[in-house]
């Protein structure tokens, strides 16, 4: 995995806009500020390929980066984010529900979670809601180093069970700012392709 190619192909927001080569996607749901977009710059080594910022709010569309002319990692606005009205909340939703329940190119999501703080009612909702819909998931708990080594276990511990994963649901210990968890990340998506 040294030299990747990745390139971002173009936003959506209906699916007319989606990519039409039929590459499989992998998409990126979680809370709005988690790090789904600082997540894709590590996974790629692009420091700034897709948009971040320390504001949640920042990924409002749907966005495509092509990798190694394989596949594609798909963007998505964050969910829980508050302070955006509530038409603006329905519209994401809508677009977002649409994307991941008639996908046919959807091979699984990366769902992010934020390692240093239980699951919220959103993000439990959220993977219910996959599992529902027969969506494959990796569950990753990122900004690993936020939170001491020594307290790693607990706190994926209190992810494993806010979200009442099985034994033998992935779930990836990550840090977009040191790298922790990437060669794990890329394997699992290996699989999916
Ligand atoms: P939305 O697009 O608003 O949904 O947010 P997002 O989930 O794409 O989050 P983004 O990648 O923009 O990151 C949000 C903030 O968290 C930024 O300030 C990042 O620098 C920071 N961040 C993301 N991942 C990590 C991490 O692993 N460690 C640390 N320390 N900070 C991180
Ligand atoms: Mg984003």
């Amino acid at each position: 995995m040294s030299k990747i190619k990745a390139e971002f192909v173009g936003s959506a927001v209906k699916p007319d806009q989606y990519p039409r080569d039929a590459l499989p996607e992998i998409a990126l749901a979680g809370r709005s500020n988690v790090g789904k977009s600082s997540l894709i710059n590590r996974l790629l080594n692009r420091r700034k390929l897709a948009h971040t910022s320390g504001k949640p709010g920042k990924t409002q569309t749907i966005n495509f980066y092509r990798v190694n002319d394989r596949f594609y990692l798909a963007d998505m606005p964050g969910y829980g984010f508050a302070r955006v009205s509530k038409a603006v909340k329905a519209a994401w939703g809508r677009m977002i529900e649409h994307y991941l329940t008639s996908r046919k190119e959807l091979r699984g999501i990366v769902h992010v979670i934020d390692l240093r703080h239980p699951p919220t009612a959103d993000d439990r909702q959220m993977y219910d809601w996959l599992k529902h819909i027969g969506l494959p998931a990796i569950v990753v708990a990122t900004k690993a180093d936020k939170i001491s080594r020594g307290r790693w276990q607990k706190h994926l511990k209190q992810v494993r069970e806010g979200l009442s994963l099985r034994s033998g649901d992935p779930l990836i210990l990550f840090s977009a700012q040191n790298g922790q968890g990437r060669d794990e990340l890329w394997r699992a998506i290996q699989e999916w392709l």
